[in-house]
């Protein structure tokens, strides 16, 4: 029998359906309150709504695991690659080789950039900041395929998909190459994603370049770690445009200005900025004052999550991975990751961060291996919004195939004023 949940205003009760998915906490069906009851449900910020039904990826904030279509992130950044990683959030299985060979081809074969689009960087002044050229040419990109696109078709969407993913690197490593004043290096088919990646951004004409190993594999392993996050603000965003019906290009260019925010995405550089500006361990106590204060602005950025209410599961792995990263280059004794472990070492015994279950998240420690790669502070959020694209497009094709989905439109409380006369300008 299906479960039910039962509210009543005191003088009439309603019986309201559960939804269960197979892992996690059930919902209460609130569809029907408006015509039976004459109420909303009221929450802003989104804290206790569910926005849909989704085979994708499933968090448990309390135990700190995430697991994308049912394996573990952990797991998967152990043994996996990113492009096969992309594969399983695209198509809800693993590859087998002939199939992963496949992919990899449409995806090899969808990295370069219209040459008209390519004129579009100078348009931006040198210092704009890489995450507003990427909203713009990713929004662009609408342009040059509209037409060509029906959403209601499976074969374009796998198709927008493939391009999306193909294309990111390309277009973020244009905008990093417009910002230092350097010819834009086109991407090589030979080479895996990252190296791609990597060779595209610090390759110059005048010099061979040889892509480091094992920088690739820590940005493989880092965007498998960023791929995918459920129903977070950049693909809840992304969804919510593309429910419209919208340009799917256009639809992602949303993902991406909402992933920016310093509260979201943006926090990679955010951590960065505040470890330089703290700069010295004995800092840290003052530093904590600060994120406590609630007369301060001040933030832990880095710290802290809607969901995980226990450590970020990505932030062990990356903490982890520091090490690795920091001794292949002879980096042991990285001043910003030393601060990094003292302040999560002060912050976790404090009782303010106890209390409130505030662990270092995904943002906290990325930033330290991509520093170690040369990749500039203002590049580390188009790193998230690349690793991320897979995960606004595996959302968008899963959203834009179920038959269920309608547009997304949210109600208010209103709380302006009632009808009121028009006063003519001369007697206001
Ligand atoms: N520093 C100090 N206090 C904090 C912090 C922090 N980083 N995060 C939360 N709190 C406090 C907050 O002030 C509140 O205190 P009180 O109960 O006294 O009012 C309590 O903890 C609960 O926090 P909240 O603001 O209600 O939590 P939220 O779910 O609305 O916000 C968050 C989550 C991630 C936006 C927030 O923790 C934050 O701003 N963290 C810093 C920015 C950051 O690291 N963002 C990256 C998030 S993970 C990657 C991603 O999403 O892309």
């Amino acid at each position: 029998m299906a479960k039910t949940y039962q509210i009543s205003d005191g003088n009439t009760s309603s019986e309201l359906d559960l939804v269960e998915g197979t892992l996690g906490t059930p919902a209460v069906d609130v569809r029907g309150l408006a015509g039976t009851q004459g109420v909303f449900t009221y929450d802003p910020a989104f804290t206790a709504t569910c926005s849909c039904d989704s085979d994708i990826t499933f968090i448990d904030g309390e135990a700190g695991k995430l697991m994308y279509r049912g394996y573990s992130v952990e797991q998967l950044a152990e043994q996996s690659s990113y492009l096969e990683v992309c594969y399983l959030l695209l198509n809800g299985e693993l590859p087998n080789k002939t199939e992963m060979d496949e992919f990899r081809d449409a995806i090899t074969h969808h990295t370069m950039l219209n040459e008209s689009l390519v004129k579009f960087y100078d348009g931006f002044h040198y210092d704009a900041h890489p995450m507003a050229v990427l909203t713009g040419i990713v929004g662009s990109l609408s342009a040059f395929y509209h037409d060509k696109t029906d959403v209601r078709d499976p074969e374009h969407r796998k198709i927008f998909a493939h391009r999306m993913i193909a294309k990111m690197p390309t277009i973020a490593a244009a905008a990093y190459k417009h910002s230092v004043g350097q010819p834009k290096i086109g991407p090589k088919n030979q080479l895996d994603y990252t190296s791609n990646l990597l060779r595209m951004m610090f390759a110059v004409p005048a010099e061979e370049y040889e892509v480091d190993p094992v920088a690739a594999k820590a940005l493989d392993v880092l965007f498998i770690l960023h791929a995918d996050h459920e129903q977070n603000a950049s693909t809840s965003t992304v969804r919510m445009a593309g429910s419209t019906g919208a340009n799917p290009y256009a639809a992602i260019s949303t993902g991406i200005a909402a992933l920016w925010g310093p509260a979201h995405g943006g926090a990679n550089e955010a951590v960065l900025n505040m470890l330089a500006e703290i700069g010295d361990a004995s800092q840290v106590p003052k530093y904590l004052d600060k994120a406590k204060d609630k007369n301060d602005p001040f933030k832990l950025m880095g710290f802290g999550h809607r969901v995980y209410k226990n450590f970020d599961p990505r932030a062990k792995v990356i903490r982890g991975y520091c090490h690795q990263v920091l001794e292949h280059y002879n980096m042991q004794n990285n001043k910003l990751f030393e601060l990094a472990l003292e302040l999560e070492r002060v912050a976790l015994e404090d009782e303010y961060f106890v209390e409130r279950k505030l662990y270092p998240n995904v943002d906290f420690y990325s930033g330290i291996i991509y520093q170690a790669l040369g990749i500039p502070v203002n590049m580390f959020t188009p790193m998230f919004a690349i690793a991320r694209t897979v995960g606004w497009a595996s959302h968008w094709c899963e959203m834009m195939g179920d038959p269920k989905m309608r547009i997304a439109r949210p109600r208010q409380v209103y709380t302006g004023y009632d009808l009121r006369d028009y006063v003519d300008i001369d007697k206001r």
